[in-house]
């Protein structure tokens, strides 16, 4: 007889293990199924996804790792501190980023066995439904059938490639290779100056590579408010990232330690980059490979995705519903978050809602990038009137002796009822800036409330209020 679980959650990355925890939490019998050892297929499959194992978490490492090192050789000596021939051992920051991972995707077994889990190590699959109980197939270390009264799909996504080109994770890599490489490439190519693309070249930038981004459309980072993009691509060239906006890649040819790019730049000429490794960012797919939906009579949509309610994440099959990556909407991990937690407090009858345009991005260069809400060419299209308002870090104190002046907030008001609408900041801890503006949108603040909150000084976050102020024009200290 197969075990019966009141939900089975499918894939264990951000949007599917806080989904059985909180489902758990909430008095149901959970079970979460994940497959995924990634390099050791003879390994136990480790939980945490995408985010744990080759997304948010390693990043993030290298990120710091990378910004260390480049501090000190390039800015420690404004504080008068004197530190010659530092070098990066590769080996060692990789490990280092290793021990993390493994620390956090340990955190989540531990979180599994506290909350009463079971993870069923291996990749389900529908096989169809009986007596009102769905089934799934668990094939993997321990394979097995399983049966539930609901399912909560949560199988993220994975790189896409590009057609013709091999992706061996060596030479030319997606996210998995791009962050395990062995030594600095002297020449890194990176495809796509999207959110990996500037992550990933700015930590092999800092540790000395010459990195060149080859980016088929002709505008920089079209997601972001135009004014911040334009300020992060001089602040990015400044620092060395190469830029080939508006290209078309040809062949991709893999020689013995070097890769050769062809593609035709802006103006038509036909180029060749010889790198010593690429990375190919150009976006992610939905993972619905072998959950055999088609059992429960579940389709994808015409881009991969499965189809939901926008406000409940249920699919057109009763008692499935799908979360994360899988789905529509931004692919970050607190977005799969949210969902995983809404979806269980819906099976447990609460009535949760998660607002869209209150879920903040973020880049995390150097400066860092993060908004929340409205930019101004989508507010302009909407033909909706805007106060902007803007104060740069420059101006704040706090920024000048930490030395990360560059950037600026920008504060989208609505020019009637003075709502904020939108928050776009550029800076050093814009990561962390963001929340506030996040907190201020989700509870329909004015710039005017935002004014009038006392913010703690020297801080960076006086440049919010500051800017809060700018959209009325009476900023105090610009
Ligand atoms: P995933 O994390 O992809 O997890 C899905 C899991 O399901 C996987 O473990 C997979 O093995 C498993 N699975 C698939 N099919 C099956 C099956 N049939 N049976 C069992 N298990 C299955 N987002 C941020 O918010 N901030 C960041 O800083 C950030 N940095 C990133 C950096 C990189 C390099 C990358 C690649 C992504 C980054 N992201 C970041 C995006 C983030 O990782 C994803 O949005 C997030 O992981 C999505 O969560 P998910 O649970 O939907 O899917
Ligand atoms: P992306 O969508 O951010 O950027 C892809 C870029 O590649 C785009 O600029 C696109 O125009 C370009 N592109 C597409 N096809 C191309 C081609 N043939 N030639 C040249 N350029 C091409 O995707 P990316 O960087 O792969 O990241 C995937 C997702 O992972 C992100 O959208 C984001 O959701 C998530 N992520 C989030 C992070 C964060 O929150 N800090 C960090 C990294 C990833």
């Amino acid at each position: 007889m197969s075990q019966e679980f009141d939900v089975v959650v499918i894939g264990a990355g951000p949007g599917g293990y806080i989904a059985a925890i909180r489902a758990a939490q909430l008095g149901f019998t959970v079970a979460c199924a994940e497959g995924n050892a990634y390099d050791d297929p003879k390994a136990e499959p480790r939980l945490g996804g995408t985010c744990l194992n080759v997304g948010c978490i390693p990043s993030k490492a290298l990120l710091a790792s990378s910004e260390e090192f480049e501090n000190v050789e390039k800015h420690i000596a404004d504080h008068g501190i004197d530190i010659k021939g530092a070098s990066i051992n590769v080996p060692k920051m990789i490990s280092r980023k290793d021990t993390i991972v493994t620390k956090m995707t340990g955190g989540i077994q531990f979180l599994f066995k506290k909350n009463k889990v079971t993870h069923l190590k291996g990749y389900a699959s529908f096989v169809g439904k009986e007596n009102g109980l769905y089934q799934l197939a668990i094939k993997g270390k321990e394979s097995q059938t399983v049966s539930a009264k609901h399912v909560i799909i949560a199988s993220g996504s994975k790189a896409r490639h590009l057609p013709g080109m091999e992706v061996d994770n060596v030479l030319i890599c997606d996210n998995e290779g791009g962050l395990k490489f062995d030594q600095t490439p002297k020449k890194l190519g990176v495809i796509g100056a999207g959110v990996i693309g500037l992550e990933l070249g700015s930590v092999w930038r800092r540790l000395g590579s010459e990195v060149t981004i080859l980016e088929a459309l002709p505008t920089f980072l079209g997601a972001c408010d135009q004014g911040i993009a334009a300020e992060a691509q001089k602040l990015f060239t400044k620092q060395g990232l190469q830029f080939q906006l508006g290209v078309k890649i040809g062949e991709v040819k893999k020689g013995k330690n070097n890769v050769t790019i062809s593609y035709v730049d802006a103006a038509g000429g036909q180029q060749s980059l010889v790198v010593d490794r690429l990375i190919v960012s150009v976006g992610r797919i939905p993972n619905t490979d072998g959950l055999n939906l088609e059992a429960v009579g579940l389709k994808t949509d015409e881009r991969g995705f499965i189809p939901v309610d926008n406000h409940t994440c249920a699919t057109s099959v009763q008692g499935i519903y799908a979360v994360g990556d899988v789905v529509r909407g931004p692919m970050l991990a607190h977005k799969a978050e949210d969902e995983g937690v809404m979806v269980a407090e819906i099976l447990a009858g609460q009535k949760p809602h998660i607002d869209y345009n209150c879920i903040p991005w973020v880049i995390y260069t150097s400066p860092e990038i993060a908004w929340v809400g409205k930019n101004e060419q989508q507010l302009k299209a909407e033909g909706r009137a805007y106060k902007p308002g803007q104060f740069p870090f420059a101006a704040n104190g706090r920024a000048l002796g930490m030395g990360s002046a560059d950037g600026f907030v920008k504060i989208l008001a609505d020019a009637t009822t003075d709502e904020i609408l939108g928050v776009h900041i550029i800076a050093s801890a814009a990561s962390d800036l963001i929340a506030e503006a996040v907190v201020a949108m989700e509870f329909k603040a004015s710039a005017e409330d935002i004014a009038r909150i006392c913010h703690p000084h020297p801080s960076l976050s006086e440049p919010i209020r500051e800017a809060a102020l700018a959209t009325d024009r009476r900023a105090l200290n610009f």
